[in-house]
């Protein structure tokens, strides 16, 4: 019944986006920035990728019917004119506008909006399961929502247990390892806390350190609605 009121409500969103009513009314927008001493190659999907030379800016539209939006920064890339090349960290298939998720460790800004959802919440959350690269900075911008203001500002890549160490970044163990313990893929899977998972809930007490991390801090906003967010790398 609720899957059913779900569908109902997402064509009539349908519909009305194609009057452009639903598109003005729930777009959220991405402010993007580079805080590092660095050059970034910012990627977001769904949404793609763009250079950010240090104190660069990039405003990104996300579309009313997204209920998942990644963004991560990519290190050390080089890319030709048409777009196409690659990166130490985070690169997503060679494409300068990704249309993937990139290549772990990547540190991970995600947002999920459930909209949709009985519970009619968007939630904004710091993800080190794909491991870390760059710090990072996510807030909502608007005074209605709560729990605002996450950040990971450990320098994660100078401590990383040397097993973990990646060009560029740390990995996560998940990414390599794999396996349930790390991983949390099985079916009714019952992992729980390593000391991998320990160390980076260690670095960075609000990020999620292994998939079924039960106290990551998160912020919501009320629904589907309008919001500016804010993503700063090197906070
Ligand atoms: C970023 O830096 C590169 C290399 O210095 C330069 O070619 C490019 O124009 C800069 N981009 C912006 C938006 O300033
Ligand atoms: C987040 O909090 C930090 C420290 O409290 C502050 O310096 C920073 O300006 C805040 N960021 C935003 C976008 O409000
Ligand atoms: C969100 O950002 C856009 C573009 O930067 C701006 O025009 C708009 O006023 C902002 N909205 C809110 C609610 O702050």
């Amino acid at each position: 019944m609720e899957t059913k009121m779900k569908m109902i409500i997402m064509n009539i969103c349908f519909l009305f986006s194609l009057l452009s009513f639903c598109s003005h009314t729930h777009a959220a927008i991405f402010e993007i920035r580079n805080n590092c001493d660095f050059t970034v190659w910012a990627a977001a999907v769904p949404g793609g990728g763009q250079q950010l030379n240090q104190t660069d800016v990039w405003t990104l539209e996300v579309k009313p019917d997204v209920t998942n939006a990644r963004i991560w920064a990519r290190t050390n890339c080089n890319f030709d004119a048409s777009g196409r090349g690659r990166c130490e960290t985070g690169d997503c298939g060679g494409l300068l506008h990704c249309q993937a998720y990139g290549t772990p460790p990547t540190t991970l800004a995600e947002y999920i909006s459930y909209q949709f959802d009985i519970l009619n919440l968007d939630i904004g959350d710091i993800s080190l399961t794909d491991g870390f690269n760059v710090p990072i900075e996510f807030s909502p911008t608007s005074s209605e929502c709560t729990g605002g203001n996450i950040s990971c500002k450990a320098d994660i890549n100078r401590q990383c247990p040397k097993e973990l160490k990646a060009p560029g970044g740390c990995n996560n163990p998940c990414t390599v390892f794999g396996g349930d313990r790390y991983c949390c893929t099985a079916r009714d899977s019952s992992c729980g806390s390593t000391g991998y998972s320990r160390f980076f809930k260690n670095m960075c007490p609000y990020a999620y350190s292994y998939p079924k991390d039960i106290a990551p801090v998160v912020f919501t906003c009320p629904g589907g609605t309008n919001y500016n967010y804010t993503v700063i790398f090197c906070p």
